[in-house]
């Protein structure tokens, strides 16, 4: 028979040295996208040519100089809105509020070894006029993480001088909104939970907008924050997780997709959901009588990383060009509607 050293500690070890590995990654994985690494610089000798047919927020910024390169440091990457340069771009990006209000906008015809790019931030439930769109775009590019170019409200990104910082709390819950509709799930939550205890509401519902500089400051003296999605799908999981919440120092109670897909994105550790509780008034105990030590353990996170926003087209659009070389070539969406709600 071997000695037990020969048996038992090699197999303790290795477990040890999988586990550690197999931490390491579970880390990484929601930080490092593998197509990041391997696709630098497209090996092209000119340009990309990225033309935005609209640009997707209402004030479009001077991109007259090479924005990629000076804002992103991406090189060969050339954005344009000139509509002329139509026969020369390579990729067409068309933002989805151009489809939703005119679809005679779009061009007549696509020019060989062009590629369409359709992209959207809004959730199907706040998307119209979807239909129809057959065979007309070869990729997507929204916050659905099976998107050809996956662009998330926000990310963690590894910080290896991060501090865990808690702003000090004086207010218990808070909440922004400023479409307020009764019949959203969101609603019908809000109300059945200020049933057990108070909640500060801020925003254009509540005539308390809060302007640009206070938001953070405001939120951050609440210890929990209702980060409820207006509408329930597969990864739609915005601003107010990220900004609202996580960059605010609050701890997020988060209404949207199941636990599961959130923990895709952040630490199971981090948030609330409110589907851990059977009833909202167990919620509201919960909330209220956290003891100090349970709610620092919401912010191990911040140990590790940093919370980065994406909150400009800019660093969007540019990012076509990074991940263009590994794009599927040659391939349509035979039913953008159908993909959409899937
Ligand atoms: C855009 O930026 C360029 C270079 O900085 C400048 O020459 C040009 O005047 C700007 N255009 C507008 C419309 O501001
Ligand atoms: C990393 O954390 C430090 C300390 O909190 C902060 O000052 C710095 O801005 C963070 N870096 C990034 C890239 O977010
Ligand atoms: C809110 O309360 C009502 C009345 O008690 C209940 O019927 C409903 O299911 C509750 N809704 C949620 C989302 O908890
Ligand atoms: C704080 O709450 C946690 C979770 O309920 C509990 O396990 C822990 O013993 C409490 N700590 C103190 C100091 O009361």
């Amino acid at each position: 028979m071997l000695p037990w050293s020969l048996l038992g500690l090699p197999s303790v070890k290795a477990s040890v040295t999988a586990g550690l590995f197999v931490t390491v990654l579970w880390n990484l994985k929601y930080v490092i996208n593998l197509s990041d690494i391997f696709s630098k610089s497209p090996k092209h000798t000119k340009p990309l040519m990225i033309l935005v047919w609209e640009w997707p927020s209402k004030q479009a910024p001077n991109i007259s100089t090479d924005i990629c390169r000076d804002l992103y440091n991406i090189m060969g990457c050339r954005v344009t809105l000139d509509r002329g340069l139509l026969g020369q771009a390579d990729v067409v990006v068309f933002h989805h509020d151009v489809l939703q209000q005119n679809r005679d906008k779009l061009p007549k015809e696509k020019p060989p070894g062009q590629s369409w790019l359709w992209v959207s931030l809004e959730s199907p439930t706040n998307t119209k006029a979807l239909a129809g769109w057959k065979q007309t775009f070869n990729w997507v590019m929204t916050y659905r993480r099976d998107s050809d170019i996956f662009i998330p409200y926000g990310k963690l990104v590894p910080n290896w001088s991060a501090t865990v910082n808690i702003p000090r709390k004086t207010r218990l819950v808070s909440w922004v909104i400023s479409n307020y509709h009764r019949t959203q799930k969101r609603a019908e939550v809000y109300k059945n939970l200020s049933r057990y205890l108070h909640v500060d509401i801020y925003g254009k519902a509540n005539k308390k907008p809060l302007c640009k500089d206070c938001l953070l400051p405001t939120l951050s003296k609440s210890k929990f924050y209702l980060a409820f999605e207006n509408s329930i799908h597969r990864d739609y999981i915005t601003e107010k997780l990220w900004r609202n919440s996580l960059m605010a120092g609050t701890v997020p109670v988060v209404l949207g997709p199941p636990r599961a897909n959130y923990e895709r994105f952040v630490p199971a550790d981090s948030f609330i959901h409110v589907d851990d509780f059977e009833s909202l008034a167990e919620l509201a105990s919960f909330l209220k009588t956290m003891n100090s030590s349970h709610y620092r353990q919401f912010f191990a996170w911040q140990k590790r990383y940093s919370v980065k926003l994406y909150t400009d087209w800019r660093e969007r659009i540019c990012t076509i060009c990074t991940k263009y070389p590994s794009l599927p070539q040659g391939r349509v969406y035979p039913d953008l509607e159908s993909w959409f709600n899937a």
